[in-house]
């Protein structure tokens, strides 16, 4: 059976395709290169013995889209990774994140409503749920204003399959809103690779502790948490990769409650950034260097998920400790440096 995934060489998507491999899914990879490098597919070679099919082309363009759609008649299912995601990017350049961000989805979509079946898997974030009010955060809690272009394109990207659905029965659909991916797969052979420095916390840390980057700044320890860092629901991303798989096999096999449903991925535990550096250096044995300078823009305070529902009705539970990601997390980062 075909499953496209798009953005197949990122970080979730390629992690996602071993899983889908290991399942016995025979993937198609679309990626433009622009954020990853085609040599993930060794990686993912590697792992699972089998080399993804690649179509290198950019979603942009509607015509590529059709002509793929016409190459691979028999996809049974598309898990739509491939966007731009870089928060601050996307307050200096909305257009660039209005047009990659949506149009793409457009396109696709366009397509999947001309089959007979579709079954479509869309990664959404948590960021749509802002600064929310109650912790955890179920599905229910009220979609806030978004905080950045980025976030806004997440919200109008489930706006737009909601939509979508309501009118094309044969469309089956997921979004599964991610809280924060990190770590890399036990094997090493793929994993995380921010392109210059690194915007998220834990590539940051990694790097720092190999002397790429002199210190960690933790922007802020005078929030109303704990320890005065702000907290964040860290999942392992084969956790996550494995959710892809399991919310596939729901559409495929027809257990979906509705045409279009929507889960929260996440441990259901928070962690303030403070415990994440202790966590790596407990995993690490590696003193990590860093010092608290001011917020950052932006940041909300707390997140983590309430992930009853993703448990329940996906039959998915996160099996990873932070101390499992990070341990992770600090393996890939040893062995990319080595390699390079
Ligand atoms: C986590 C915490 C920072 C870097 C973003 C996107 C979200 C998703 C994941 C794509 C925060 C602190 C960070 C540093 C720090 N991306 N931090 N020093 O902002 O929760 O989420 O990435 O889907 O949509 O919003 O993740 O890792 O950037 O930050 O102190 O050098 O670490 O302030 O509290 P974030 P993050």
């Amino acid at each position: 059976m075909q499953i496209a995934v798009t953005g197949g060489l990122g970080f979730i998507g390629s992690h996602t395709t071993v899983e889908l491999q290991q399942a016995g899914y025979e993937v198609i990879i679309v990626d433009n290169c622009s954020n990853a490098s085609e040599s993930v597919l060794d990686g993912i070679e590697r792992i699972t013995g089998v080399r993804p099919h690649f179509e290198k082309f950019d979603l942009r363009n509607r015509d590529s889209v059709r002509t793929f759609f016409r190459q691979y008649p028999n996809l049974e299912g598309i898990i739509h990774f491939a966007a731009s995601k870089a928060v601050g990017e996307s307050v200096e350049n909305p257009l660039l994140y209005y047009e990659n961000n949506l149009s793409t989805l457009v396109y696709l979509l366009q397509e999947l409503t001309e089959k007979q079946r579709a079954h479509f898997i869309f990664s959404s974030s948590c960021t749509v749920y802002g600064q929310a009010e109650t912790m955890p955060i179920d599905e229910n809690a009220p979609v806030q204003p978004a905080e950045s272009p980025y976030g806004n394109t997440k919200q109008i990207g489930e706006e737009i399959i909601r939509d979508t659905c309501c009118v094309n029965p044969e469309l089956q659909a997921i979004s599964l809103r991610y809280f924060n991916p990190i770590g890399a797969h036990p094997s090493a052979h793929i994993g995380e690779l921010p392109i210059g420095v690194p915007q998220n916390l834990v590539p940051f840390i990694t790097q720092t502790a190999m002397g790429l980057r002199k210190e960690l700044s933790v922007f802020g320890d005078d929030y109303p948490t704990p320890d005065g860092t702000c907290i964040r629901d860290y999942i392992h991303v084969v956790d996550l990769a494995k959710a892809h798989l399991i919310a596939m096999e729901r559409l495929l096999n027809g257990k979906n409650a509705a045409n279009y449903e929507v889960f929260n991925v996440g441990t259901g535990t928070g962690s303030s950034v403070m415990e994440v550096i202790q966590s790596f250096e407990r995993v690490s044995g590696v003193p990590l260097n860093y010092k608290i300078v001011g917020r950052r823009p932006g940041d909300i305070i707390s997140a983590y998920a309430d992930t009853k529902k993703a448990n329940n009705v996906l039959g998915w539970h996160a099996q990873s400790t932070l101390d499992d990601a990070m341990r992770s997390a600090w393996e890939w980062e040893q062995k990319v440096r080595k390699e390079n």
